[in-house]
């Protein structure tokens, strides 16, 4: 069966795509759709053409498996133009996600009709690009500029019945979108002249006179646009609609493009697309495993993480049972979630009657008993060995067989806790990231005995509940927090040698991290983890909790703390530090900022490696999934084993070596990433 099909419909020419599992818009398509239109244009008997796909959805785009090899010809924006110039009325049917090439096909023809559900979108900002086939000029002709600003600059698609209210889609189909489409062809094959997206000037009369409006724009978004190239490229592309004639406008898309294409960020963000796609594969399991059935699931503990993991389940419709020890603690707990869905209501993200729907799925007890039909229980109580052995063994004895046991653990060994079970095998790790309603990582552990299917199952509730999930195996922190204890080390010795929290974490900021270790350690509790004898001051962080600073939570950390939470550089936090050089006779000295990066970022990566050479991680794409969502590592650098490679090995395991004596006795150079940067190979292959 070919890729491109076409089929006669009375005097409809039917353009048929059949190119799983997205209809990307490959040689094979592109070089079918020109044989269509030309078959077209040169028979008589056509009066109009569809263009439709079969399977999930219209074209998603350009097939990003082509981006970096040599160019095929035709490549799309000469098979756009083809489109646009037919001589016949050409129909786009419209159904699944019409996305990036895919809408850009559609602008070129001259109809587009869509069923209700479909999603028409110009995502290319997210691979670090603008759409490259004329969109950025066909675009703000047909839906208005403001719309297109909106949709190529953020990548967020729009719903069928918006595109319908902006012009975008011409009918909304309800029933057979073929046969509408065709129907729809009928009634305008003699309608002349054929009305060109490239030609439609009239809705760029408003931006036009209003060309503030672009300013206005970059304004508005200039917090979530920080550090990415792409969004202000797609929004110049779309002024140059506006201010150019549009033969012009495509030459300056087409620059714009190359430019970004070229980039190192276009490079990371697709990187990252198919290193998101490929975290949820999972090595060496046998074929054909299947999930277990997952209908009930049980947490213990209402604290902060086991609200917020039961909410996952329940906005995803899974009836939940959240066990607490006291009747004030559930209720404290359950009050919470309540006020976070409401919260979310008010933004007029959901309605009263979902929040009703979600919380009516919860079922508070004090009793572990009542988790005995549950298909999953997962346990997130504070980090204590001990403790989480005995709830295990509990749970060993009241829940069902075939029940998975799942400790939201961040740190403790996963085997250790499975051995308190008599069916390790029904054990695994689901870490959460806190606030666990809103992250979209999780970090599944592998124990040494975890059944096969069990992990099917995680990955798959994972995309139940909209997680992106990565394998991980037993060992302390796991991958990301794991690769965190370097960082915070060094950190905290640097301020001791003389940096200041402010230049550490600026250092981050600047490198397009949302915050800083100290930003970070403040807001998520300096005390975590802390022994609670304020009379035994061994380190900084003992004497900032002894101080009771212990973060953001009582206004005061590594920073001071007005009412608004905006943080100020403490001179109590000072001169804590200044005692303690003191006390270590250590002379302080001026620190630069790639002093910083040497330390905190290049250990971080070198315990990245090390995490893949012992096996930790499946692949090095997993890491950088990690980091990216679950510590807000600027996706625009691709995650630590990508930026790694951009920043080049050679240079890291000599940076490393320079702050060898520095990083003290414990720091051991990775072997692998020694011996990638000898072969002058790339890290994140591995
Ligand atoms: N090119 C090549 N492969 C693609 C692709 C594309 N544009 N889009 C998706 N795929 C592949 C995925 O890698 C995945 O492969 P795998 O099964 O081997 O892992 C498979 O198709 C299925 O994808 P998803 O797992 O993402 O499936 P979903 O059903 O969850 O989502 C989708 C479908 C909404 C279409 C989503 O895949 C998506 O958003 N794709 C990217 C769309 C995009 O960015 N389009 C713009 C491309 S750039 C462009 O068009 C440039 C032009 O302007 C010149």
């Amino acid at each position: 069966m070919s890729t491109i099909s076409t089929a006669r419909h009375g005097d409809i020419l039917i353009i048929s795509s059949n190119n799983p599992p997205v209809n990307a818009l490959g040689i094979a398509v592109r070089e079918g759709l020109v044989a269509g239109i030309e078959e077209a244009d040169r028979d008589d008997a056509v009066k109009a053409v569809v263009i439709i796909c079969e399977g999930q959805t219209f074209f998603a785009g350009a097939d990003i498996t082509e981006f970096g090899k040599p160019m095929q010809m035709p490549m799309l924006p000469m098979v756009v133009d083809i489109v646009e110039n037919c001589t016949k009325p050409v129909v786009a049917a419209i159904h699944g996600t019409a996305f990036g090439g895919g809408l850009e096909v559609a602008l070129a023809s001259h109809y587009r009709v869509a069923v209700p559900n479909a999603k028409l979108g110009v995502p290319e900002v997210k691979l670090g690009l603008l759409p490259g086939a004329g969109g950025t000029q066909r675009l703000p002709r047909v839906a208005g500029v403001r719309k297109a600003l909106e949709m190529a600059a953020t990548g967020n698609p729009i719903g069928a019945k918006e595109a319908y209210d902006c012009g975008l889609v011409d009918k909304l189909i309800e029933g057979d979108l073929l046969q509408h489409a065709v129907a729809y062809a009928e009634e305008v094959k003699d309608s002349r002249p054929l009305p060109k997206s490239s030609e439609r000037d009239q809705k760029l009369e408003e931006a036009r006179a209003n060309p503030g409006l672009f300013d206005e724009f970059r304004a508005a978004n200039a917090r979530k646009f920080r550090g990415f190239d792409a969004p202000e490229y797609n929004v110049r592309a779309v002024q140059a609609a506006v201010d150019k004639p549009y033969a012009q406008g495509v030459l300056d898309e087409r620059r714009l493009f190359m430019e970004l294409m070229s980039g190192t960020q276009a490079k990371a963000q697709q990187y990252f697309f198919f290193a998101e796609r490929k975290a949820s594969k999972i090595e060496g399991l046998p074929e054909g495993t299947s999930p277990r059935d997952i209908r009930k699931v049980g947490v213990i503990g209402a604290g902060t993480m086991g609200g917020g993991i039961s909410m996952n389940f329940l906005s995803a419709g899974i009836p939940v049972t959240i066990v607490e020890m006291q009747q004030e603690a559930l209720d404290r707990g359950t009050g919470v979630m309540l006020k976070n869905y409401q919260a979310t209501a008010a933004k007029g993200k959901m309605s009263a009657e979902q929040v009703g729907q979600a919380m009516g799925l919860l079922t508070p007890t004090l009793k572990l008993e009542d988790l005995a039909d549950c298909d999953l229980v997962i346990e997130a109580v504070f980090e204590n060995m001990d403790v989480k052995k005995e709830i295990f063994g509990k749970l060993d004895g009241i829940c069902k067989p075939g029940a998975i046991l799942a400790s939201n653990t961040s740190y403790l060994d996963v085997d250790e806790i499975a051995a308190s079970t008599s069916r390790p095998r029904d054990v695994v790790g689901l870490h959460f990231f806190s606030p666990a309603n809103v992250m979209k990582l999780l970090e599944v552990v592998r124990g040494r005995e975890t059944a096969p299917d069990v992990l099917v199952t995680a990955m798959q509730l994972a995309k139940r509940i909209k997680k992106v999930a990565v394998v991980a195996g037993v060992t302390y922190g796991f991958i990301g927090n794991r690769m965190l204890i370097p960082r915070q080390t060094q950190a905290m010795q640097l301020l001791l040698e003389g940096a200041t929290p402010a230049q550490v974490d600026k250092v981050y900021t600047d490198f397009g991290m949302p915050m800083g270790p100290f930003q970070m350690a403040d807001l998520a509790g300096v005390d975590i983890g802390w022994h609670r004898d304020p009379g035994r001051v061994e380190n900084i962080r003992d004497a900032l909790c002894a101080a009771d600073r212990w973060g953001q939570k009582k206004s005061a950390g590594f920073y001071d703390y007005d009412e608004k939470r905006r943080p100020a550089p403490s001179p109590a936090v000072q001169e804590i530090i200044e005692q303690f050089r003191v006390k270590e006779g250590v002379q302080p000295r001026e620190i630069s900022d790639q002093e910083i990066i040497e330390r905190t970022l290049y250990t971080m990566v070198n315990e990245g490696a090390m995490i893949l050479e012992g096996g930790f991680a499946q692949r090095a794409t997993d890491i950088d999934v990690v980091w990216i969502y679950g510590y807000g590592w600027p996706v625009y650098r691709g995650g630590p084993m990508f930026w790694a490679d951009t920043e080049g090995l050679k240079k890291i395991v000599e940076g490393l070596r320079n702050q060898q004596e520095r990083l003290g006795p414990d720091f051991k150079l990775s072997p692998l990433l020694v011996s990638k940067a000898e072969a002058g190979e790339k890290l994140s292959k591995v």
